[in-house]
């Protein structure tokens, strides 16, 4: 098999779209993409106008498609107003599909619940009006911290019918991320669970939204709602803390929704930039919701007997609009996962599509290369042991997926009959940006290929100008599109100088990755963060959060955080330390890099743990005193030092980095 991988890997091979996807996809053949493309060359504003007349249900239509007078808080269809959790759930109720499954809930455990368009509407009407029996009203920011569930969709959807603006925070990140999100978002309220299920463990959740608050600053809180997930011990505090089935017992399962302008900030998502703390990403409503759709119907074809399961969790982006949004919008079937891929054994997946006859699978490289690995290690959990014919699509997110991985997933996963989605895209804009679309591009391994269409994605030089084909430069988007970011909540300067500097003359939307287009077909390859953002199992984390986080710890004076390949988490965080007291011995050092991942699981979330941790008496820093991280980065791949170190203070210090603890 492996060396079967490796020929077609070398031969460069191409996956064209087979006569059968061909003939069902939604968007069929070259000749369709190219008509599209055309069309908003042609006329860019009317091109979305068109598509969001078409897709969306607006309570008010719009008359204004593009708004670039604010540039770059551009905004679209403004004078439009809609209601995001209508169009999700009212209108496929109305459109008789009210005894449709819309969430097959598969449980850590196992257990499965169904709820259908009509139920999932009216427990999103119980707990909006729960809501807003607690006060919340529109713009109020609510905090949402619960484990993968259905009630985690109906907390978001419900702030979404009564124009809050929710603030997903991943469960797995720290009390004290959950206190700053608090105060920089100004939270009222936030909505967590007793306890989240994972790996066949109960894990206390409630307890770091308590400590969190105490932890100070968090005045804004009114309430805190809690959905009891296990019924294991939590303490309530009295008169700020509420039990989700108390406020919703007697709330009655209709509630109008909150009709809002398209612009109205649907969501903020914090996510890590290259500088300082996390930052609140908002967006909108209308345009959000838009490409949320088209990228449903024209990414993953959805079509009416689908049943769709994107892995990701609501605390990201892409659960975001991969689950809460995009499915329900389109009146699919789509599967909550509560568990890990690896329980009760690693074969979980696949059991899972078999189970529930998935037909389109979304998931990431991190997945899947773990996965290789224990189908290898145990050949009971492979793929191959379960029937999963029902599949007809594939999808890729969140990190570059090596040729090898695609070559398993195409083959061992989708039969070699699956198109591979690979989609490029990031939190700031809000859905797949490039992709490859399944009844129309031929696929390669490791390839995003093209830009949605519609969407203006070049590369360009530092100066802003295009690069040839064939050459590297920064990926950028020339033109603003429905779902982008509208801006960091509370900081429009920091917005602007992140997305629009002045370097690329402000108008064009710089990503922050690195990509080439290849020489012949254009095809677009990502490769890699062009900031000091790290991207570990698909996850994103700023170097300068870690560094912060390690020198708040008292045994710190100093520390840089640099990035490595990692074969199985696409790239692992590497933390160089100096402490106060005098560099330890072997024996101590693990010891107290132990403490330290603690201490960094604690100020950010386990997910933050650096895996390397190394101690030097210094770190390698130039004349001036600035840290040399291109040599740290060298040191942290073990590569043999090569750059010119003759402007390095203290070359002796190198030998001591060499060592992990
Ligand atoms: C990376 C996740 C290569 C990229 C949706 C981007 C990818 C960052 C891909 C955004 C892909 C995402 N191929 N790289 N298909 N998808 N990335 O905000 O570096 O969590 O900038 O959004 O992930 O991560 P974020």
């Amino acid at each position: 098999m492996t060396s079967n991988i490796e020929s077609v890997v070398t031969e460069n091979r191409i996956f064209p779209p087979s006569e059968a996807v061909m003939k069902s996809a939604t968007i069929s053949g070259r000749a369709a993409y190219d008509a599209l493309c055309a069309e908003a060359d042609r006329d860019y504003s009317g091109y979305w106008a068109r598509l969001a007349r078409e897709h969306l249900s607006w309570k008010q239509p719009f008359t204004v498609s593009l708004d670039e007078s604010k540039a770059p808080f551009y905004q679209w269809f403004s004078d439009g107003k809609l209601n995001v959790s209508y169009n999700c759930l009212d209108r496929n109720v109305e459109a008789g599909l009210g005894d449709k499954v819309a969430i097959i809930f598969e449980a850590d455990g196992g257990d499965v619940t169904k709820v259908t368009y009509r139920e999932l509407l009216g427990r999103v009407a119980k707990f909006a009006n729960a809501l807003k029996a607690q006060g919340v009203k529109k713009s109020d920011r609510v905090l949402i911290y619960m484990p993968m569930s259905i009630e985690g969709v109906v907390a978001m959807q419900a702030c979404a019918r009564i124009g809050a603006i929710h603030s997903v925070v991943f469960g797995g990140f720290s009390a004290k991320s959950l206190q700053e999100r608090i105060q920089d978002a100004g939270a009222s309220y936030v909505i967590t669970a007793d306890e989240q299920c994972r790996g066949g463990k109960n894990i206390p959740l409630k307890p770091a939204v308590d400590e969190g608050i105490a932890l100070g600053g968090c005045e804004s809180i009114r309430s805190v709602i809690v959905y009891q997930r296990t019924g294991g011990a939590c303490t309530m505090v009295p008169g700020r803390d509420h039990w989700w089935h108390d406020l919703t017992a007697s709330q009655p399962d209709i509630c109008e929704p909150e009709w809002v302008e398209a612009e109205h900030p649907l969501f903020l998502l914090y996510t890590s930039g290259s500088t300082g703390k996390p930052k609140g990403v908002q967006h909108s409503s209308g345009g959000y919701l838009l490409h949320a759709i088209l990228t449903m119907k024209w990414t993953f074809d959805i079509k009416p007997n689908d049943v769709f399961w994107c892995t990701a969790d609501i605390g990201w982006v892409t659960g975001h609009t991969y689950i809460t949004y995009g499915p329900l919008a389109c009146g699919a079937t789509e599967i909550v996962f509560e568990g890990v891929p690896s329980f009760p054994d690693a074969g979980r997946f696949w059991k899972t599509i078999q189970k529930h006859r998935v037909s389109i699978f979304y998931t990431a490289p991190t997945a899947i290369r773990s996965l290789i690995k224990s189908g290898e290690n145990s050949p009971k959990t492979h793929p191959r042991n379960y029937d999963l014919t029902s599949l007809r699509l594939l999808g890729s997110v969140g990190e570059p997926i090596n040729p090898e991985a695609w070559m398993w997933y195409y083959n061992n996963v989708g039969g070699a009959r699956c198109p591979i989605m690979d989609t490029f895209w990031q939190t700031e804009t809000g859905g797949h940006m490039i992709t490859p679309l399944p009844g129309v591009t031929p696929l390669v391994p490791g390839s995003c290929t093209l830009p949605f269409p519609g969407i203006q994605a070049a590369i360009v030089d530092e100066t802003g100008n295009d690069v040839e084909w064939g050459k590297g430069g920064f990926l950028v988007v020339k033109k603003p599109w429905p779902s982008m970011i509208r801006t960091i909540y509370g900081d429009p300067e920091r917005f602007v100088k992140s997305y629009f500097p002045a370097d690329f003359s402000g108008q064009l939307y710089l990503a922050g990755d690195g990509a080439m287009r290849d020489a012949k077909t254009g095809y677009f390859t990502i490769m890699g963060r062009i900031d000091d953002v790290l991207n570990v199992s698909g996850h994103r984390m700023g170097t300068m959060e870690i560094e912060s986080a390690l020198v708040a710890n008292p045994m710190v004076a100093e520390a840089a955080v640099v990035g490595r390949p990692d074969d199985m988490t696409g790239e692992a965080i590497c933390a160089f330390v100096v402490l106060k007291q005098a560099r330890p011995t072997d024996v101590e050092a693990t010891r107290i890099a132990n403490e330290l991942r603690n201490w960094v699981a604690k100020e950010i979330g386990p997910i933050a743990k650096p895996k390397d941790i190394r101690f030097g008496e210094n770190l390698p820093k130039t004349r001036s005193g600035k840290i040399m991280r291109r040599l740290l980065r060298s040191l942290a791949k073990n590569e043999t030092i090569t750059q010119d170190v003759s402007t390095l203070e203290n070359p002796g210090i190198l030998d001591q980095l060499k060592q992990n603890a």
